[in-house]
């Protein structure tokens, strides 16, 4: 995040996300400010976002959600492997990210941008891949919109997850244990703005899905020097057995 900010979006900020209102009030409210400067602003610190997409297996023309999609930056990132699928599906709940992500979606006629809960939208036929690019940490129900991921896949369909995390005191294991500092100070950082680094995320996505890689990176803040907050890039695959 740059610290050339406009007032008003450094004001937003500064202010973290509203305690009142529905999920999707409060996410307006804390993105509306900052809707156009979104992009811009998260480049440096979303770092999980370009090797997530590299690692992900598309199908030409299958179908792909993006469930918290935001602003759409998926289309830019994904450049002309976005023309080879039949449709993506940019799911969010919050109206001013959306309204960039149609003004994205213009004149691209696999595209559609859906205002909805990631929690609970289901596309009308199961899909081949799911992402959700930061946007875990961000949503409340977070278990059920990773099942809700895993019911709108087929079988063997890909999920893309990055995410900012900690680990549990007592990770599974091959994952990393980070110290007790990190796994405070990171949750109480981020929980200002609505962002919830969750010890259970990783190991949830794990449980539920066919593990394929697992990478776990920390990336520096921009404006807290010498700091590095932890991210992971899952990709997995719905198990084939029936009913998983
Ligand atoms: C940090 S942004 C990430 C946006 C985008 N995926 C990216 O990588 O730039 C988190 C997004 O999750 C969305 N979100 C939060 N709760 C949600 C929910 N219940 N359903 C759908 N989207 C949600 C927010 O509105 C926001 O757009």
């Amino acid at each position: 995040m740059t610290l050339l900010l406009e007032p008003r979006v450094l004001w937003r900020l500064l202010r973290g996300i509203p305690r009142h209102g529905t999920p999707a009030q409060r996410l307006a409210k804390f993105y509306g400010p900052q809707a156009d400067r979104y992009d811009a602003t998260r480049e440096s610190l979303l770092r999980g976002r370009r090797p997530m997409l590299e690692l992900l297996d598309l199908p030409p023309g299958g179908h792909l959600v993006e469930l918290g999609a935001g602003t759409g930056a998926i289309l830019d990132r994904l450049g002309s492997r976005a023309n080879g699928l039949g449709r993506i599906s940019l799911v969010d709940v919050c109206a001013p990210l959306l309204a960039v992500a149609r003004r994205r979606a213009a004149g691209r006629p696999n595209v559609t941008v859906v205002e909805a809960d990631a929690a609970s939208w289901q596309p009308d036929e199961p899909v081949d891949a799911v992402v959700l690019s930061y946007a875990l940490t961000m949503i409340p129900d977070w278990f059920r919109a990773v099942d809700n991921a895993c019911a709108m896949l087929k079988p063997g369909g890909v999920i893309g997850v990055t995410d900012f995390h900690v680990s549990r005191r007592d990770p599974p294991v091959g994952l990393e244990r980070h110290g007790f500092a990190t796994r405070m100070f990171w949750p109480l950082w981020f929980g200002h703005d609505g962002v919830r680094p969750n010890p259970d995320h990783l190991p949830y996505l794990l449980h539920r899905f066919d593990p394929g890689v697992v990478l776990e990176r920390k990336a520096p803040i921009p404006g807290l020097a010498g700091l590095r907050a932890p991210y992971y890039v899952f990709i997995g695959r719905r198990r084939k057995r029936p009913g998983a």
